[in-house]
């Protein structure tokens, strides 16, 4: 199975300018959306309450404290698992990611806002995959990573 962590950056890494922030300058929800309709969506209880609309066609899990990555990964039944944030929860699922998609936003957040893991161990070499257009115009794609090693 697949477990694809996916995430709008800003140029320097950040994901959110604070942890209730509404990500609203993200421009692949489209994308975002076809990628996971039938999969399962694995979310922090942080990034639950920030979100509009109800995730609709997808298994939903949101993780709590006292809950094991691990086990929520191998109680997944769909052929993909997308972990869609936010910082706590990519910092969480580090160790079992097989894929990273990261869609680059051209905006520079000031550094005591979240990065993309909030706390990771281990360095993650990534071989790339390909790259999807969101808006060319913009510069913004979507850019695809398999995970080769965690150490
Ligand atoms: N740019 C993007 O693509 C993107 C994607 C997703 C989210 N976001 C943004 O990210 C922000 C939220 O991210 P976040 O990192 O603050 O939260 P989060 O990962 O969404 O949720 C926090 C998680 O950490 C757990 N937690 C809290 N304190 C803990 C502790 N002491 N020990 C272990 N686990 C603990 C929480 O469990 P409990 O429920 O038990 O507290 C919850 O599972 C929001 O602004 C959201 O909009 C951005």
């Amino acid at each position: 199975m697949d477990v694809i962590l996916t995430a709008a950056v800003t140029v320097n890494g950040m994901i959110a300018r604070h942890p209730t922030e509404v990500v609203d300058w993200s421009e692949d929800l489209q994308l975002f959306r076809e990628q996971t309709i039938g999969q399962t969506v694995v979310m922090g209880s942080n990034t639950e309450s920030t979100l509009a609309t109800e995730l609709d066609g997808r298994e939903v899990v949101v993780m709590h404290r006292d809950m094991d990555p691990e086990t929520v990964i191998s109680q997944t039944k769909t052929e993909k698992c997308f972990i869609i944030g936010g910082a706590q929860t990519y910092s969480r699922f580090s160790l079992y990611l097989t894929h990273i998609f990261l869609t680059n936003h051209p905006y520079i957040f000031p550094s005591d806002s979240l990065t993309l893991f909030s706390n990771l161990e281990k360095e993650i070499s990534l071989s790339y995959i390909r790259k999807v257009a969101i808006d060319k115009a913009l510069g913004i794609y979507q850019f695809q990573y398999r995970v080769m090693r965690v150490d």
